[in-house]
């Protein structure tokens, strides 16, 4: 299997991209890093260690990383996901506590030490990786790649008409990564916003009947509730999970090699990632950009089952 470091701020749409990981025979889940984004870092630290002690999976060890972008202010949105960032489950208190050491550490020495290419998962915020590639540039030749969920182009942003929410928090970070010589993947709401989950898929979810589906079903009603109102649609899609989805199943997505960057100056338009899809500037490329879904209901589906294969 490949290994993968998992980068995130759990969220709900981050807990169904944890889970997918570690259901995925294709993936080894190294570690997850935590990171400050919708919620502070005590709390997504928490959060993934509940996360992963829901799938069974206790011996997956989580790093706290950075409590701060940066160079701004944090931004947790707990309108968006709840008090706690994972609310719509009555989750038990995590078992253990984070890993011992700084993500950014683990960071380097893993992928410095690691037989083979690590490829990272990015699903908040890119404050840590931004830090671990500066700290060490030499990690840059041994990531296979990086998948982000972040940015929008086509579809603009949803925390700004310009930006989305992970890049808008620490648009600086996401500007070192683009510009790392990192092999990047982007799945940015110009994606999945092209991969809504199934109308009512929470009762799908809830009829598994397991722990882990239950609570996937609580989360995913909650994450709906907060995105129908807003956006006036059906159903939503879970940008992190669809994140894990296109590195797991490429063939049900399109985009293009092109340069992407970061506006990180904007008076109107920071945070938003500028896309030359047409390259009309030159620059090299650094970029897949992801911006659509070929089969929506495929990747949910298999995403379903994926699930259904952990914990009680
Ligand atoms: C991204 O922002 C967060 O709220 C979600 O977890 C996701 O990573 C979507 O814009
Ligand atoms: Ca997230």
């Amino acid at each position: 299997p490949r290994p993968v470091i998992i980068d995130t701020d759990p969220g709900q749409d981050d807990a169904f991209a944890i889970l997918l990981a570690l259901a995925a025979p294709e993936l080894e889940v190294l570690a997850l890093t935590t990171v400050a984004g919708n919620m502070g870092l005590a709390q997504t630290t928490d959060n993934a260690r509940r996360i992963v002690e829901l799938a069974g999976r206790g011996e997956v060890p989580v790093y706290a990383g950075s409590a701060r972008p940066l160079l701004r202010d944090p931004r947790p949105v707990p309108e968006i996901h709840g008090e706690t960032g994972i609310d719509g489950w009555d989750w038990v208190p995590a078992r253990q506590g984070a890993a011992p050491g700084h993500a950014v550490d683990y960071l380097v020495e893993t992928l410095l030490g690691h037989p083979e290419k690590i490829t990272l998962i990015v699903l908040g915020p890119q404050t840590n990786i931004a830090l671990a590639l500066r700290r060490a540039p030499d990690i840059a030749e041994r990531i296979d790649q990086i998948v982000f969920m972040g940015g929008g182009f086509f579809e603009g942003g949803n925390m700004s008409p310009a930006a989305e929410y992970n890049i808008l928090v620490d648009p600086e970070a996401a500007r070192i990564v683009l510009n790392s010589g990192v092999p990047v993947t982007a799945v940015p709401l110009d994606c999945t916003h092209a991969t809504p989950a199934p109308v009512n898929w929470s009762a799908a979810l809830a009829a598994h009947g397991s722990e882990v589906m239950r609570a996937c079903a609580g989360m995913m009603e909650f994450f709906e509730r907060y995105g129908n109102a807003k956006y006036g649609t059906a159903s939503r899609p879970l940008h992190d999970a669809v994140a894990v989805a296109a590195l797991l199943w490429p063939e049900l997505f399109t985009g293009r090699l092109c340069p992407v960057d970061v506006e990180c100056a904007g008076e109107l338009t920071t945070g938003m990632t500028v896309v030359d899809w047409l390259r009309q500037t030159g620059k090299k490329d650094n970029c897949t950009w992801l911006n659509g879904c070929t089969d929506p209901g495929e990747v949910y589906r298999r995403m379903e089952s994926a699930l259904a294969r952990l914990g009680r």
